[in-house]
């Protein structure tokens, strides 16, 4: 098993696990050609190393626990590997109840090579090839949780990264939990009522340009800010973060990210005298849809967005966003946003999705009633809980296919292998944000970022050392 880029991902994780390998306890296992099988029975009854769950001490949540696992001992461990990362107030290890039964959620890194340990969950932002815990036991699912686009890990956006995985929650819609609408709150946060468009015509008579540009992460992959330059070119834009400043936020206590968030009120009621506002993703992955996008909709503004491919699927109805992909060039979207300008009807038209019955798009409406987890809302769970229990039910069912199995291989199947796919971190490579990797100049700090994307990779995958044009010459 050493050809191909999987082989190579795995050969690599192998070296690295003499330094990762330092669980304690006895660990039953033998290697074949490079990997492992664990040759240990499902239910730990014939061999079971001492708990270190019992050295945890271990916090039990307040709800009764369900008939038939009354015995936290015996309950599947999911082991949150990521540190920075456990969803519960105290302690080291809390037993959480969800749909099929309780679990254990322990952050305990000596638990791994326990025999009840079934899943360890990773947060993708914080994974390392480094930190992985191998060798990877064979009755071990791998859980990421990576609702982050791939500027912070671009290991995951590659397919050997991610079919590291078992079960995934991202932005993807294929992913196995997905989180595509965690910006989105709920349709009343969309249909808040547009202020009075004289307010907004009046800010333009007081030298307000049409459009808002804020953002203070320059030189991202998406390369951004090089379309966004170009466009101030053909339309008067004002941009109020770090990258091309040209103007100044009125208070100072509003330029300090420090001292008002994004979703502070009078940094919202500043940024709705604007009627466009250029929202574009730090990075293009279908189903990655940010703050950026769902902010102005809510502040009633008409986004001029570029990110998510696949955006038109989740909007209200079929004219809420401008799509800057729509336009074959940066003048040819200037000259249409100054005839939606000039034209308070046609504008108009883009936020009529606010009015009663507005939001027309089923698959936006569905997805909204299904999820299970809310945002900031005190009667459903956040994702991060969502996914851990998502995790404990999927375990809780393999290992009750698995005992089924043992009991009666001829009537019941051993359960499938459950592998993530490059589906659910669906990124297309980088491509310059204006013009060709031949037209940008060498001195342009975008492109600095985009060789990057393709020297982290370097060890992984080979990169063309031939030049520019070749920069995205990564195979996946
Ligand atoms: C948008 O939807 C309306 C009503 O569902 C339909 O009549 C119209 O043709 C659609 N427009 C586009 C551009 O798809
Ligand atoms: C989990 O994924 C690995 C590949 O990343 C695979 O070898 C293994 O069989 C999978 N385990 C399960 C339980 O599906
Ligand atoms: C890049 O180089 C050009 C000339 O080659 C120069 O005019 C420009 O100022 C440089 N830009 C930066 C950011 O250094």
């Amino acid at each position: 098993m050493a050809d191909g880029p999987t082989g190579a991902v795995l050969a690599l994780l192998g070296v690295l696990s003499v330094y990762a390998a330092s669980g304690s306890g006895p660990v039953v296992e033998r290697e074949t050609g490079g990997e492992t099988e664990w040759a240990e029975p499902w239910d730990g009854a014939v061999f079971r190393p001492p708990s270190a769950l019992g050295a945890v001490g271990m916090t039990r949540s307040p709800r009764t626990p369900q008939p038939g696992r009354e015995e936290a001992g015996d309950l599947p461990v999911l082991l949150w590997w990521s540190p920075g990362l456990f969803p519960h107030f105290s302690g080291d290890s809390e037993r959480i109840e969800c749909a099929r039964g309780a679990c254990v959620a322990s952050r305990n890194r000596r638990v791994l090579r326990d025999s009840r340990t079934r899943a360890l969950l990773f947060y993708g932002t914080d994974f390392r090839a480094s930190d992985a815990p191998l060798p990877r036991l064979a009755h071990q699912s791998w859980a990421l949780l990576h609702e982050e686009s791939p500027l912070n890990n671009f290991l995951l956006s590659h397919g050997p990264g991610i079919r590291l995985f078992n079960l995934t929650s991202t932005f993807s819609r294929h992913s196995d939990y997905p989180l595509s609408l965690q910006w989105l709150p709920g349709t009343a946060y969309l249909r808040r009522p547009v202020p009075p468009l004289q307010e907004r015509a009046e800010w333009r008579r007081r030298g307000y340009a049409p459009l808002l540009y804020l953002q203070s992460h320059c030189d991202v992959p998406a390369d951004r800010d090089r379309y966004v330059r170009e466009l101030m070119r053909h339309i008067p834009v004002d941009s109020y973060g770090k990258c091309l400043q040209n103007r100044e936020l009125p208070a100072a206590r509003l330029q300090d990210t420090a001292t008002a968030t994004t979703e502070d009120p009078e940094l919202l009621a500043f940024l709705s005298r604007y009627k466009f506002h250029l929202a574009l993703e730090n990075a293009i992955c279908n189903d990655y849809m940010t703050e950026k996008l769902w902010r102005p909709m809510h502040l009633g503004a008409v986004p001029v967005y570029r990110g998510s491919p696949s955006v038109r699927d989740w909007m209200p109805n079929n004219h809420s966003i401008i799509l800057i992909d729509d336009f074959e060039s940066p003048q040819k979207l200037a000259e249409f946003i100054d005839f939606l300008d000039k034209n308070d009807e046609e504008y108009m038209k883009y936020l009529a999705y606010k009015q009663p019955g507005g939001i027309t798009n089923q698959f936006l409406l569905d997805s909204l009633k299904h999820r299970e987890w809310g945002l900031n809302d005190p009667l459903l769970p956040n994702y991060l809980n969502g996914f851990e229990c998502f995790v404990c039910d999927h375990e809780l069912a393999r290992l009750d296919a698995e005992k089924a199995h043992a009991a009666s291989p001829s009537d019941s199947p051993s359960p499938e292998t459950h592998i993530a796919q490059p589906s659910h971190m669906d990124c297309p490579m980088p491509t310059p944000g204006f013009g060709n990797v031949e037209e940008i100049p060498e001195n342009d700090s975008s492109l600095v970022q985009v060789r990057d994307h393709c020297i982290c990779l370097r060890f992984l995958w080979p990169c063309s050392e031939k030049g520019r044009t070749h920069s995205y010459a990564v195979v996946p």
